[in-house]
């Protein structure tokens, strides 16, 4: 384990030193309530006469996109629309959206929705740009390296930050894995900040996304490759996490709180993207490869085990963003701290109905979830502790409920 440890953390240094180079510059934002009206105009200038634009069904049905329809046509912008789009986006998603782009001529895209469709509309910009790539050979970081035609990315849910990160999150049915795509062309050009699209978003949903953001902002900080900035970055975040979810979730009308929550994602991307995620993702990826758990939902159960797990190595980070998010009460101790706030992460999940286990998983598939999750984090997340396959398995059958 000790020459593992090593090779690991050498690996991470690696990446550290090479990462810093990287061109970590934001997308141009149009923010504030109503602020997708400003999009058309902004393509027209930008001389995109025809966009593809990626969305899913449910929003499609929502008229969430109407407002966005109504301003292209007035600009005089053609748009094909792909709503196909599942949760936990597919190899076959993106090749379909693909085929949109060059079948409609399309000269940039638009991707509207949660993460599922900016992450589909990334990897079909990608393979517009490497026609001889398959999504199976994008795996993993730095393969796609060419420009992509423009990102113009709206969310809708907050959620992933997948608007301002440099990854996207590929599902494949045939070997039910899920996996990440990483490369700084993937990170979108422009991001539409409009909370206003978010108000519908339903309480579970707006639960569950919303400590997908905090995952981020958690797994960031106590990682090991923080910078001055993502540590800010990720500071603020669960600070405004930790001040607004629960508004979000009660009263969804809330604008302010949505803009929050909204801000706050942002800035938990900005934070992940550089100094990467954990063991939670790393687990919640591969079980909603096996089982199509939606992404949110697995992190707001996992995070609270694996910061557990830690243990000591992440007490002082922990303890820190006990205080960031303000719930320090009369304890002292780092380790008191860090108790206090796993504490109050389990809080969130019971009071907003979000079950302790993970039933979904079964005995048969703990091994190859923890192969897979070792895989996807192992040497790469710079995490306070490296897991090894046993731990990982004990863990997993915890989440699991399978212990009894
Ligand atoms: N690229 C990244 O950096 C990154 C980071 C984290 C997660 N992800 C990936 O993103 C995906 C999950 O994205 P997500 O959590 O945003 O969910 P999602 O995009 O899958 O959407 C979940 C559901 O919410 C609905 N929805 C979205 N916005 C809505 C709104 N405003 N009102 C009503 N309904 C709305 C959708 O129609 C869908 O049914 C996963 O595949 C995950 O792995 C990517
Ligand atoms: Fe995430």
């Amino acid at each position: 384990m000790q020459i593992y440890e090593s090779y690991c953390r050498g690996y991470q240094a690696v990446f550290r030193v090479a990462t810093k180079f990287l061109d970590w510059s934001e997308p141009i934002l149009l923010k504030g309530a109503g602020s997708v009206k400003q999009l058309a105009e902004t393509v027209k200038k930008n001389g995109h006469d025809s966009v593809l634009v990626v969305t899913d069904k449910g929003l499609m049905g929502l008229h969430l996109l109407d407002g966005l329809f109504a301003e292209l046509e007035k600009c005089g912008i053609r748009y094909t629309v792909y709503d196909g789009v599942q949760p936990n986006p597919t190899i076959p998603n993106i090749e379909e959206a693909k085929t949109m782009y060059e079948k409609n001529g399309c000269k940039a895209v638009i991707a509207f929705g949660g993460g599922s469709p900016m992450d589909c509309a990334k990897v079909a910009a990608a393979r517009v740009r490497c026609p001889n790539k398959p999504v199976r050979k994008m795996r993993g970081t730095f393969k796609i390296i060419k420009k992509l035609p423009t990102l113009y990315a709206v969310p809708t849910t907050a959620g992933t930050g997948s608007e301002t990160t440099i990854t996207a999150i590929v599902s494949d049915p045939e070997t039910h894995e899920k996996y990440g795509v990483h490369d700084p062309v993937l990170r979108p050009a422009y991001a539409v900040l409009d909370a206003e699209l978010t108000v519908g978003l339903p309480p579970h949903i707006t639960a569950t996304t919303g400590l997908d953001a905090l995952t981020h902002a958690v797994e960031a900080y106590i990682g090991q490759s923080n910078t001055k900035r993502t540590a800010a970055e990720a500071r603020k975040a669960t600070r405004m996490i930790f001040d607004n979810l629960e508004t979000a979730y009660r009263d969804g009308q809330n604008i302010r709180a949505r803009e929050n929550m909204l801000e706050a994602s942002y800035h938990a991307g900005i934070a992940f993207r550089q100094a990467y995620v954990g063991y939670i993702h790393a687990i919640a990826h591969n079980v909603g490869g096996m089982y199509g758990t939606p992404h949110g939902l697995a992190n707001a159960i996992i995070m609270p085990y694996v910061l557990d797990w830690y243990g000591e190595s992440a007490h002082k980070r922990l303890a820190e963003l006990a205080d960031v998010a303000g719930i320090v009460t009369t304890e002292t101790t780092d380790a008191q701290k860090a108790q206090l706030l796993i504490s109050r992460i389990r809080g969130f999940n019971r009071d907003m109905n979000i079950p302790e286990h993970i039933d979904a998983i079964r005995e048969q598939d703990v091994e190859t979830i923890a192969a897979r999750a070792l895989f996807e984090g192992n040497p790469l997340y710079p995490v306070p502790k490296i897991m090894n396959k046993a731990q990982c398995v004990a863990l997993i059958r915890k989440i699991g409920g399978l212990d009894g």
